[in-house]
């Protein structure tokens, strides 16, 4: 039993044990960096995700708080409500895509799509190093092109926290959300059958 048990999914059917056991915290231990040869394989996973036409279009940029200067810059790029937390977490990756695609440069629909497939990629992968991670939408975009110099035919999309969940809450709130389990919709709800909004006989 770990501490996070509370946290794990309760599946209605048998399902992976790293998917099961994800889940975004909101208080990370401060004292704890993220080993290089994990991260590198985060990204190394997030690197063999699905993609339409093989484009690969997801863009990261990485900050660790080896630099605490890079880290900084990453972090200001986060809203506020974000940045009280994810202050905390060792690594922060900021994400972009590219919105068209390099062989006709015509608009890529699927971009946001596919760099969620490496997002999604990254964070089984971390989960299996024992890592946690937390993805943001709250993130200023405009700020994140201006810092970076995003160019005009990318799209910054999202934000990223890496690093080691600990039990030990920087505040009572924070410390309510990590001690909530995890609520999922039922199949029934949104696997369709027939027609939109009846629920598929596979159920
Ligand atoms: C694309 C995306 C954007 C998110 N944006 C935020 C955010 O800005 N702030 C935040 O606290 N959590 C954010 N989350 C985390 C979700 O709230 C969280 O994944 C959801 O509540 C389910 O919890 P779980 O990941 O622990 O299963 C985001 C998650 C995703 C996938």
């Amino acid at each position: 039993m770990t501490e996070f048990e509370h946290k794990h999914a309760r599946p209605e059917h048998p399902i992976m044990d790293v998917i099961a056991e994800r889940w975004s915290p909101y208080n990370y231990d401060p004292e704890r960096s993220v080993e290089r040869h994990k991260l590198l394989s985060c990204l190394e996973a997030a690197r063999w995700a699905a993609s339409s036409y093989n484009e690969q279009p997801w863009r990261f940029i990485v900050a660790t708080k080896d630099s605490p200067e890079q880290f900084e810059r990453g972090l200001g790029c986060l809203l506020e409500a974000n940045q009280e937390w994810a202050r905390h977490a060792p690594v922060l990756i900021l994400t972009a895509y590219a919105s068209k695609f390099s062989r006709n440069d015509k608009d890529n629909r699927v971009a946001l799509h596919d760099l969620g497939l490496a997002v999604g990629n990254l964070s089984i992968e971390a989960t299996r190093q024992g890592l946690h991670v937390h993805q943001m939408a709250g993130v200023n975009l405009s700020r994140v092109r201006a810092v970076y110099g995003i160019p005009e035919d990318h799209e910054p999309a999202t934000a990223i926290a890496i690093g080691y969940a600990r039990a030990q809450a920087t505040s009572d709130e924070l410390a309510a959300r990590d001690s909530s389990q995890r609520q999922r919709n039922p199949l029934s709800q949104w696997v369709f059958g027939d027609k939109w909004g009846t629920t598929s006989s596979l159920l």
